[in-house]
């Protein structure tokens, strides 16, 4: 497996003639971003992951410089599930300048839920999404849908853009108590870490009740809100929506269930589609 910094080095490394499948990753591996990795594989001819923590989808507010840097640590796993290229820019080499030019997602995708929370969130996940792709040139791109939101913004992009990249979603790996890896979930104390599954277990209920038949969502969402608030969790949102752009549902729509949490000072975010 080849480490690569260097834009150059990386074009010269993947030439022009293969289909590259890429996963784009902010580092601090879990096994999560792993079977994205053992996903991509067999869809292109080489597989690259990339590194790289994107200080522009950080808030100010938020801990840009005390986010995990764990290259070592994320090439050995990366190795050992077959990966044949890491591309770990600096942030000199991907932002030489200001990013001036920007991906400014529709409001109406991009200022609800997750960007309601974190406002410029969505454009800086696109706009180095974007900047990756036309660096690494990849035929197909693989994606968590544990970041729910944020796959449908990209997928949007790729279309809109008519930017020549298949869009791969991969299931969300959970562990056994249900809660979904995330690297974030490195930041519990061990008493946290027993309550995080809460965050899925109030998802599931919602879904539950909707399969039951119920059609009250805003009462299913303000339950989830209060039984997390009442365990100490403080909820950002509880929220049904229309999977195909987490608008507010009407009936006969496919359904997904997100929701958005804190607890002590780590925010976890789930869903579940119904
Ligand atoms: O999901 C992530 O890890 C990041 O948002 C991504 C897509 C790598 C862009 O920085």
């Amino acid at each position: 497996m080849k480490v690569l910094h260097r834009i150059d080095e990386l074009r010269a490394t993947l030439g022009r003639q293969q289909r590259i499948a890429l996963v784009p990753t902010m580092g601090n591996l879990h096994q999560g971003h792993l079977a994205l990795v053992r996903q991509a594989k067999p869809l292109g001819d080489v597989t690259v992951a990339s590194i790289f923590v994107n200080r522009l989808q950080f808030a100010p507010h938020e801990d840009f410089d005390a986010y995990p840097r764990t290259l070592e640590s994320d090439c050995a796993m990366l190795e050992a599930v077959g990966c044949d290229v890491v591309f770990a820019p600096t942030e000199r080499e991907l932002y030489p300048e200001p990013q001036a030019f920007r991906v400014q997602p529709p409001t109406e995708l991009a200022d609800i839920l997750e960007g309601h929370f974190r406002p410029r969130f969505f454009t800086g996940v696109c706009t180095v999404v974007l900047k990756l792709f036309n660096i690494v040139q990849p035929g197909v791109a693989v994606f968590g849908k544990k970041d729910y939101q944020q796959q449908l913004i990209l997928r949007r992009m790729v279309k809109q853009l008519g930017l020549p990249v298949d869009m791969v979603i991969g299931e969300t790996l959970r562990a056994e108590d249900g809660l979904a890896l995330s690297s974030r979930n490195a930041y519990l104390d061990a008493r946290a870490r027993a309550e995080a599954p809460q965050l899925a277990m109030a998802l599931q209920a919602m879904v539950q009740a909707l399969r039951a038949g119920s059609t009250d969502y805003q009462a299913l969402e303000t339950r989830a809100m209060q039984t997390l608030s009442g365990r100490g969790w403080q909820p950002d949102y509880m929220s049904i929506r229309r999977r195909e752009d987490l608008l507010a549902p009407t009936q006969g729509d496919a359904l997904v269930v997100v929701g958005a949490a804190r607890l002590g000072s780590t925010r976890l975010i789930d869903n579940v589609e119904v």
